[in-house]
């Protein structure tokens, strides 16, 4: 096994190493390299869906997405992202992750990691990026780190409360449903989280999923995340991947948020298949 940095900021791929055939001291590996790197890329996989969940399974307990639609049938851990078309209709969702997030955020207990495996990969577009949020919050001011301190954000999955996105053309029209209907009660965490087995500190808020500061009035409170959601984007800290089929990327969504960037052509297939692991309570 092989372990080479895709870039400065973030990431490593991880070549020669067959996750559905994986000893113990091979996954200590795997283990540590993913807190050093934050994202790994295991190249030329062949995984069959059980493969895919029996491997992410070493890193803690799977979470089942509240949007059952777009389940691989058989299993419920595992969802499809496509812009594939039966009879007319997506067999998966075509547009997961279309603005800056940490997956599940929007929840008490988010997601530790997310394993995406790419199935079927389109030439042009479909690219995925990740920011280092250790990165975001070690470089700001300490004006701005000492005014954080204490400071907690509300998360939601209801696109219509968020003023900063929008619903996507695919479920225009149909965005109660997708939105509003399944959504659970908004969660809070702090503004700054600690990561659970590093320790270190990180900036927890997204365009996608925060919505407020608890302690701010509206105004200072919009204010404030605006800044902090510029500053998340500063591409000093951001990793752009362009997959190959049988990629298998692992990320950690404690210390990372991330992008699905799109502008896939018309015609062109992406299909991915999706599992995450459920971390703890943000403190
Ligand atoms: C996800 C996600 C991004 C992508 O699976 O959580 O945001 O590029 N995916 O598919
Ligand atoms: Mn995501």
């Amino acid at each position: 096994m092989q372990i080479n940095p895709l870039s400065d900021i973030l990431g490593a791929e991880v070549v020669g190493l067959d996750v559905g055939n994986l000893d113990k001291a091979n996954l200590k590996t795997v283990q540590e390299a993913f807190l050093k790197y934050h994202v790994l890329v295991f190249r030329e996989q062949k995984l069959l869906p059980e493969q895919q969940i029996q491997f992410a399974t070493n890193f803690g307990k799977l979470d089942v997405h509240i949007q059952k639609d777009n389940q691989y049938s058989g299993h419920e851990a595992m969802q499809i992202l496509s812009n594939k078309k039966i009879n007319g209709k997506y067999i998966g969702s075509p547009s997961a992750g279309d603005a800056w997030h940490s997956d599940l955020s929007y929840t008490d207990i988010p997601t530790l990691c997310t394993m995406l495996y790419a199935v079927e990969i389109p030439e042009v577009g479909g690219d995925t990026e990740w920011s280092n949020m250790y990165k975001a919050y070690d470089t700001l001011s300490s004006e701005v780190k000492s005014r954080l301190k204490g400071l907690h954000a509300r998360h939601t999955f209801n696109r219509f409360r968020n003023p900063r996105i929008e619903v996507p053309d695919v479920y225009k029209g149909k965005g109660k449903e997708r939105y509003v209907d399944v959504a659970p009660p908004d969660a809070i965490h702090p503004v700054v989280r600690t990561h659970p087995e590093t320790g270190h500190k990180a900036l927890y808020i997204s365009e996608r999923f925060t919505i407020g500061i608890e302690e701010l009035e509206e105004e200072e409170g919009q204010l404030l995340l605006d800044e902090l959601i510029a500053h998340q984007k500063n591409r000093d800290f951001i990793y752009r991947h362009k997959w190959s089929q049988g990629d298998l990327t692992i990320w950690d969504n404690r210390c990372l948020i991330h992008l699905a960037c799109g502008g896939v052509p018309e015609g062109q297939i992406r299909h991915m298949h999706r599992v995450i692991v459920r971390g703890d309570k943000p403190f």
